[in-house]
């Protein structure tokens, strides 16, 4: 690969040459204490960094820093640290991916108005790790991403509990009555033991792993956990590396392809990842002009079993993960499938990667010849299309009871999570095991944003009967951590006239996982009369942040990015006079 020249690095361009400009962007650094000789010269490293005190996943990233640096150092370049908006996935509302847009665009523009070669980006908590990377992409700049590493095991009273899993497991448990409140406060603090991103297979891990499999950071880093000692070694990597892919000029448009996205997608389907994965895949793949649909991932969940034994689809957690030798030996299991020859930001290929890849624990991490899930009986994702869903929908049936996976039964239609909450905590509401609940206006425009609102909580009159699964629709998300038989960010979403706000309470719904539909049995006429009826279910924002949000953002089969920000640019670089 041809090396770069000192010249051809664009922070010459603020610090080369006699121009008053140039003396002010010399000047400027030395008054933080720096001698001309420790950044001259020097190819100058953006560690992007996503600490805040309002997100513990991401806590020790103020530290993590000082450990990216000293590898900038020691390679020969100069780090700097620029805070970027932190996306707590329990703390903003109403949700994070109202915001994820928005970090991916502080991403894209922190560096490209800098004088910055490269970047390293710290963050892992869920739409952190996509919303860095589609900023990073669209810059264009050899960036590497060092994911934030998942939480310790929890265990409570002796029992493994898994950040988001057990909560909601507990949750039930209290509704139920089989805990009282103060063991459900008992539970507030044992449950999340360290910093760290979640310790299931969630949102975080899922897209840490995903970018990790497709080269982004050193092979394996997403595995390590955030208090582990190697965790600081391989931040200190990742700033050794990411001066090297400056001289290397190793850019996103160069280091990635739809290669790069396909052996993604197959850690994707062996960990039995998050459903978010699939809007955020595209979304990513778009910002490099590269094609990726819902339909590339289904043909992968078809043929890759989840082999990852991680909550929600199995029984294990993180640390065991990295302890059976972390993602290495789960991509070690489906290596055929994967393009070994797709290189990585350590500048080798994937297959060097992964020589002597060893699993310590075949029950944490199985063969393909023992999934956790076999084919038949459950998926990663499916995706559905029908009348319900014409743009598709998705399912992770290896979270779902096999029982539905063919199902008829009347809906049960709310409009707003509030109604929808209070009918179904009345414990006289009586439902069938059979009724399709559905909530609707909780897709990208109609919430707004898209919150996690699809794992519609159990009718407490079903609960007590000890039912544990339903059918359940919406146009929204669900965390990754949770489970059931959710169809989730039904396309196009109901608040702009998808069919899903033609749906009433009674009407039949059939899902039909094998056949890939989702359909309501209503006739055309009906259909018709009822759009004819139809009044505009969301609210509209005349300004902020969410009214660009609103006017911008693409459905969920299309990775929800706004449309002026999708596909690649051809951007000149600033003026500096
Ligand atoms: Fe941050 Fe789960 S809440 S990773
Ligand atoms: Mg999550």
């Amino acid at each position: 690969m041809a090396k770069r020249e000192l010249s051809d690095l664009r922070s010459q361009r603020w610090y080369a040459g006699t121009s008053i400009r140039g003396f002010a962007h010399r000047q400027r650094t030395q008054q933080f204490g720096l001698r001309r000789e420790e950044f001259m010269g020097k190819p100058v490293i953006g560690i992007v960094n996503t600490w805040s005190e309002m997100n513990a996943c991401h806590a020790h990233l103020r530290h993590r820093a000082e450990a990216v640096k000293r590898g900038v150092w020691q390679a020969g370049g100069y780090p700097v640290e620029l805070p970027a908006q932190s996306m707590a996935e329990i703390m903003v509302k109403p949700t994070t991916m109202l915001y994820r847009n928005f970090l991916a665009m502080e991403v894209e523009e922190l560096l490209r108005c800098h004088p910055i070669d490269g970047a390293v980006l710290l963050g892992g908590c869920d739409k952190s790790t996509p919303g860095m990377l589609m900023g990073a992409f669209s810059t264009d700049l050899p960036s590497i991403f060092c994911p934030a590493g998942p939480m310790s095991n929890g265990r409570y009273k002796g029992t493994i509990t898994g950040a988001g899993t057990h909560t909601k497991k507990y949750f039930d448990m209290l509704r139920r009555g089989e805990i009282d409140a103060q063991e459900w406060i008992n539970l507030e603090s044992p449950m999340t033991r360290t910093v760290g991103t979640c310790n299931t297979m969630g949102t975080a891990s899922t897209m840490t792993s995903i970018v990790d499999a497709m080269g982004l950071s050193p092979t394996g880093a997403s595995s390590i956990p955030a208090v582990d000692s190697g965790h600081e070694r391989m931040a200190s990597l990742c700033g050794e590396l990411a001066v090297k892919m400056v001289w290397d000029d190793l850019r996103p448009s160069r280091l990635l392809d739809r290669r790069s996205f396909m052996n993604g997608l197959v850690a994707y389907m062996a960990l039995g990842g998050s459903t978010n994965a699939a809007i955020h895949l595209i979304a990513m793949a778009g910002r490099l002009g590269i094609e990726l649909s819902l339909e590339d991932m289904a043909a992968k969940s078809e043929v890759i079993p989840v082999l990852a034994n991680l909550f929600p689809s199995g029984e294990y957690l993180m640390e065991d993960f990295y302890f059976a030798g972390g993602l290495k030996a789960l991509l070690g299991k489906v290596k055929d499938h994967l393009d070994l020859s797709v290189p990585t930001v350590e500048g080798q290929t994937i297959g060097d990667a992964l020589e002597g890849a060893e699993c310590y624990n075949d029950d944490v991490i199985r063969d393909v010849s023992n999934p956790v899930t076999p084919l038949s009986k459950g998926r990663t994702l499916v995706v559905l299309r029908g009348n319900l869903a014409p743009n598709g929908a998705v399912l992770k049936s290896s979270a779902a009871d096999p029982k539905f996976l063919k199902h008829k039964g009347p809906a049960l239609v709310f409009d707003h999570p509030d109604a929808m909450m209070k009918a179904l905590d009345d414990a006289d509401f009586e439902v069938s095991e059979d009724t399709v609940l559905v909530l609707r206006n909780a897709g990208p425009v109609g919430a707004p944003g898209m919150p996690e609102w699809g794992n519609l909580p159990i009718p407490k009159s079903l609960l007590k009967k000890g039912v544990r699964d339903i059918v359940r629709i919406c146009d929204g998300r669900m965390s990754g951590t949770h489970y059931g038989t959710c169809v989730l960010h039904v396309s196009p979403e109901a608040a702009v006239g998808g069919p899903l706000a033609l749906l009433q309470t009674g009407d039949l719904v059939s899902l039909d996982v094998p056949a890939g539909r989702l359909d309501m049995e209503v006739g055309e006429e009906e259909l018709a009369r009822r759009r004819a009826a139809l009044k505009p279910s969301a609210r509209v924002y005349e300004s902020s942040f969410t009214a660009l949000y609103q006017r911008s953002v693409t459905q969920a089969d299309k990775g929800c990015d706004f449309d002026f920000l999708a596909g690649v640019r051809d951007l000149p670089e600033p003026e500096i006079y």
